[in-house]
C-alpha cells in the first residue's frame, strides 16, 4: 500500500511525463510544419514514449493501492526560434524530468518504500539514456549551426535513428 506522500508525489510525475508527451508532441509538429520529417519522426516517437512512461506510472499507483490522478496539464511551447533551441529545450526538461525522478527515489526511501524505490530504477536508468541522447543530438546541431544543408543531412540521419530505436522495440 501506498503512503498519501509516496502517492501525492507519484501523482506528480504521471502529470510531468504527461506533460512532456504534449511538449514533444508540440515540437513534432512544429518540426513537420517546417518540412524536416526526419525530426519530426523523432520527436513523434519521443512523445509516445512519454506517454508510456506515464501510463506504467498510473498501473503502478493503481497496482498498489492508491488512485492515478489524470490531471490538467501546462501548455506546451508550440514554437521555437531555431532547431537548436528546441534541442535545448528538450535537453533542459530532461535534466529536469532526472531531477524529479531523483527526488522521488530520496522520498521513497525516506518512506523505506522500497518496492516504490526499485520501481523508480527503471526511471533512474531511462533518464541517464534520454539526456545522453539529447546531449548526441544538440552537438550535433551545434556543429551545423546555420548550414541548410547540414540540417537536410540531419534530418535524414535522425530518421534513421527513429528506425532503428523502432527496430530495438520490435526486438524486444
Ligand atoms: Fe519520461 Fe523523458 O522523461
Amino acid at each position: 500500500m501506498l503512503s498519501k506522500s509516496i502517492e501525492s508525489a507519484l501523482n506528480k510525475q504521471i502529470r510531468i511525463e504527461a506533460e512532456s508527451s504534449q511538449a514533444y508532441l508540440a515540437m513534432a509538429v512544429w518540426a513537420e510544419v517546417k518540412g524536416l520529417e526526419g525530426i519530426s519522426g523523432f520527436m513523434y516517437d519521443q512523445s509516445d514514449e512519454e506517454r508510456e512512461h506515464m501510463l506504467k506510472l498510473v498501473k503502478f499507483v493503481n497496482e498498489r493501492g492508491g488512485h492515478a490522478h489524470v490531471s490538467e496539464l501546462k501548455a506546451p511551447s508550440v514554437s521555437f526560434t531555431s532547431f537548436k533551441g528546441m534541442f535545448e529545450t528538450l535537453l533542459e526538461h530532461e535534466i529536469f524530468v532526472s531531477e524529479s525522478i531523483n527526488e522521488l527515489v530520496h522520498i521513497s526511501l525516506q518512506e523505506k518504500d522500497y518496492a516504490t524505490h526499485n520501481f523508480l530504477q527503471w526511471y533512474v536508468a531511462e533518464q541517464i539514456e534520454e539526456e545522453a541522447t539529447a546531449r548526441t543530438i544538440l552537438d550535433k546541431i551545434k556543429m551545423i549551426g546555420d548550414d541548410k544543408g547540414g540540417l537536410y543531412l540531419f534530418d535524414r540521419d535522425i530518421m534513421q535513428l527513429t528506425v532503428n530505436s523502432a527496430a530495438d522495440i520490435t526486438a524486444k
